[in-house]
């Protein structure tokens, strides 16, 4: 493991359930593992809440959740350490005056990489940030993280970069999406350039279509009053599911340096085709689930859970035909779906390389293979489908896989996102993170599609839970004579 540099990491939201579930959990970890490096007593994390709270209070409510995250990996003697390196602050992040206090923690080591994490309602960001700036807690070695959703639409976006940007620079702000941390997205980035093979297929000439899966079991967790307000689209589509996109479809850059990769992955996004209002009947699908069953035990129906109003016409399934207007990539469909409650917790991309033009061997399954898939959730790995020989008398062939299963390859624990994104920011690396024109581009290709659902009168189309979907997302792939892969 790389040393790291001592560092204060400031958590708004030091209370909360991405605090709870993730982040304290990945640091958890990293300290560790980092047991060796002579820096880590110099490591403070100080989670920030409105809650009146005592420091002691606040670590036995942590410990009480770690023990529930980390689960086989918590040990008693690990986390007393990690422990020792945490801090609460009560504060009210609109008030200036709060602000003191942990203004007066800081002041012991002022020079130290500081990090402020806003794991908060981005209402909040402005205020925060503000705040920071007004109690010259902002230093030259200083980071802010902001969560997405960073925004609602365009203008929103670009608000909340404006008033962070009056106080960070850009270079001191990293805008997370936790799937450009997961290991199998990095494994892409080295798949794609660290060899030759694939390069000369990645084109127009080789691949037939891409498909990206992001699908959930789970439903709105608690979070209902959120994820009605936001749905699929924003929670989903424009950031993990158009940042994987991004990674399959750019061009090789010049180095791994941030604005080298970002500057790459701004293009894909500027080559999106808009979507016109008359594309979007034809070319998206927004769903919503109605009660089912997930492995054998009956869920309620999106409008049945906790904080959602009756009624409600907000999305928890999105499937799209996105294409790109480049000379690499015209032609190609990237079909991409996201959902709640669907059959299986898949994140997947497969890339459906073109038949062979003229087939000798007759197919003894009727199946095909040419396909790469990229799996990043349940079991990371490679898996690569190609024909080969059935083992007998007859020339005829069936698909194989060749699979590469990371777990079983390396055999060691796979880090979260969290803890290498953790890990960027506290260095200073900024390649996995969004630059605000990224963000920007996104919002652009997005915001028609959501305009074109709010006029439109039709609600979302119903499936059931326990599925993949409704019924328009296997018809959207079919109209172009394709099937999804669990379809076929
Ligand atoms: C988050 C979304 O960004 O990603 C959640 O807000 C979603 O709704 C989560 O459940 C999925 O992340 P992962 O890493 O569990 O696939």
């Amino acid at each position: 493991m790389i040393p790291l540099d001592a560092f204060d990491l400031i958590l708004f939201g030091g209370s909360g359930d991405l605090a709870m579930r993730k982040l304290l959990p990945a640091l958890y970890y990293r300290h560790r593992d980092s047991a060796a490096d002579p820096q880590r007593a110099r490591w403070r994390i100080i989670g920030v809440g409105r809650e009146q709270q005592s420091r002691d209070d606040y670590l036995a409510n942590v410990e009480a959740q770690a023990r529930k995250f980390v689960a086989a990996d918590f040990d008693e003697q690990a986390w007393s350490a990690f422990a020792d390196c945490l801090d609460y602050v009560a504060l009210d992040a609109r008030e200036a005056v709060d602000y003191q206090h942990l203004a007066g923690l800081l002041a012991v080591e002022p020079a130290k990489v500081r990090v402020f994490y806003l794991a908060t309602a981005p209402s909040l960001f402005a205020s925060i940030c503000e705040n920071l700036g007004a109690a010259g807690l902002v230093t030259a070695d200083s980071r802010v993280v902001l969560e997405k959703p960073l925004g609602r639409d365009l203008a929103s976006a670009r608000q909340i970069n404006e008033q962070v940007g009056a106080i960070f620079r850009e270079d001191q702000i990293y805008r997370i999406d936790h799937y450009l941390g997961k290991e199998t997205v990095q494994n892409l980035i080295a798949l794609r350039f660290g060899n030759m093979l694939f390069e000369p297929l990645w084109s127009r000439a080789c691949v037939r279509d891409v498909q990206i899966t992001l699908a959930e079991t789970v439903g709105v967790e608690g979070r209902g009053e959120f994820y009605d307000n936001t749905g699929a689209l924003r929670d989903m589509v424009q950031n993990h599911l158009l940042q994987l996109l991004c990674i399959i479809a750019m061009e090789p850059p010049a180095s791994i340096d941030p604005d080298a990769m970002r500057d790459e992955k701004l293009k894909v996004l500027r080559a999106l085709r808009p979507m016109q209002a008359e594309d979007i009947a034809l070319r998206t699908v927004r769903g919503q689930y109605r009660a089912g069953a997930i492995d054998g035990k009956p869920v309620p129906a999106y409008l049945e859970e906790a904080g959602i109003p009756a009624g409600s016409r907000t999305e928890t399934f999105v499937a799209l035909k996105a294409e790109l207007d480049n000379w690499r990539w015209a032609g190609v469909p990237f079909y991409l779906r996201t959902g709640k409650r669907m059959q299986e917790r898949l994140a997947e991309i497969v890339v459906n390389f073109r038949d062979v033009p003229h087939a000798l061997f007759p197919s003894a399954t009727g199946e095909r293979a040419n396909r790469l898939v990229i799996r990043l959730q349940p079991d990371e790995g490679l898996e690569l489908h190609l024909m080969a020989k059935v083992p007998g008398d007859e020339m005829r062939v069936r698909p194989v896989k060749l699979n590469l299963d990371f777990a079983e390859t390396y055999g060691t624990r796979q880090w979260d996102a969290y803890e290498r994104l953790l890990m960027d920011v506290i260095r200073g690396k900024l390649t996995l993170f969004m630059r605000r024109d990224e963000l920007d581009a996104a919002w652009r290709w997005i915001e028609p599609i959501l305009e074109g659902w709010e006029r439109d009168p039709t609600p979302p189309r119903s499936y059931t839970a326990g599925t993949w979907g409704p019924a328009a997302s296997s018809a959207l792939v079919g109209r172009d004579g394709l099937s999804w892969l669990q379809d076929a």
